[in-house]
């Protein structure tokens, strides 16, 4: 047994001003509200303004989960930021945040991993702190991601919008009191074979150009239902859990229609699913920081909650990650 825990003690989030509906989208490309509601739940997307980036996104998210969890700033020796889509190629967006929030010691770096690149920096988060190398850490997901989208391409451009949450990990010796709190388990995978099905025509090493977002949507869809199902059942074996110990589902924010099987295949009612696809869209990393803060600040989500996060993304890159909220009072 590790001797240290990591608990889940806040959660912040952020979203652009700008809101895009899905009218709007209908005058620049041949598709329409009924269309985009019908195949993904989404009704609308927030857009960051121009200037705003997406360390912008990041620290409004940071400060918020920060307050939430009552820590000082001074404490985080740890800043894991999960994006795509950086301020720039280097730095990192995670040393901006950390140089914006007045933090001088430490370390902060960015991780990619898509749409699943919440999950992945909560695993190394947790990781960082299990081992005793960091004592509180911020994980942040942002994007900016409608800065990759080609605006021509209706299959991908209704899609995504821009936003950031964030949670706030306090380690913890691994005492009776807190043993079944913070994080239970996280479960990373990745295969490389499906590159072709999502990814970004560009890069600093390729091309030299940003690129945009190419998908093969159908495709996606299917390797979404059949790994973030693989990986739901992995993470309830791994803590001899049935779907019915669960108190929420915090889903990846997709499409409405693999949210709602991953809630069937759980036999879980509809009601114990946070989904906000309908007003964010995709945000990738940020999609399941940005549900969490919603459930929690809305009241659904409380301290002491088992909260299964899954997500899949370009890489493909999948994850989960099971947590229990808060910490015994
Ligand atoms: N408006 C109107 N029609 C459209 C649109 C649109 N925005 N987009 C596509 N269509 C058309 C297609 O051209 C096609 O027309 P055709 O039959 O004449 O050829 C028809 O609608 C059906 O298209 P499909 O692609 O088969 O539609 P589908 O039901 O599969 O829905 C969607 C498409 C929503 C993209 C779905 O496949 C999906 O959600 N896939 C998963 C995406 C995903 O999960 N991404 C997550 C990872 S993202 C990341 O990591 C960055």
């Amino acid at each position: 047994m590790n001797s240290r825990r990591s608990l889940l003690v806040g959660c912040g989030a952020y979203l652009p001003e700008r809101i895009l509906e899905n009218s709007e989208l209908a005058k620049i490309v041949d598709t329409s509200d009924d269309w985009i509601i019908k195949r993904t739940g989404i009704r609308q997307r927030h857009i960051a303004a121009d200037g705003e980036f997406t360390s912008d996104l990041a620290i409004r998210a940071a400060h918020d989960a920060l307050v939430k969890a009552n820590m000082a700033r001074d404490q985080i020796d740890l800043i894991v930021v999960a994006t795509t889509t950086p301020d720039e190629t280097f730095p990192s967006t995670a040393t901006k945040v950390q140089a914006a929030l007045g933090i001088t010691k430490g370390v902060a770096f960015d991780i990619q991993a898509v749409c699943a690149g919440f999950i992945y920096a909560l695993t190394i988060a947790d990781n960082f702190i299990k081992t005793g190398q960091s004592n509180n850490a911020l994980v942040i997901g942002a994007e900016t991601f409608t800065r990759l989208l080609d605006w021509n391409d209706r299959s991908t451009c209704v899609l995504f919008g821009d936003g950031a949450g964030a949670v706030v990990l306090c380690g913890h010796e691994n005492t009776d009191e807190v043993a079944s709190y913070g994080v239970l388990s996280t479960h990373l995978h990745s295969d490389g074979r499906q590159r072709d099905i999502l990814y970004v025509d560009g890069g600093p090493s390729s091309t030299g150009t940003v690129g945009q977002v190419r998908m093969s949507g159908k495709e996606v869809y299917k390797h979404a239902v059949s790994k973030l199902g693989e990986v739901i059942d992995e993470a309830l074996e791994f803590n001899g859990l049935s779907p019915s110990d669960i108190d929420w589902l915090v889903p990846h924010q997709a499409n409405r229609r693999i949210i709602e099987s991953m809630a069937k295949k759980m036999s879980l009612p509809l009601d114990k699913v946070i989904c906000c696809i309908e007003r964010h869209a995709n945000t990738s990393a940020a999609s399941v920081p940005l549900a969490l803060s919603e459930g929690i600040n809305d009241g659904r989500v409380s301290s002491g909650d088992l909260v299964l996060f899954e997500a899949i993304g370009g890489g493909l890159a999948w994850g989960s990650g099971l947590v229990k909220i808060g910490q015994p009072v």
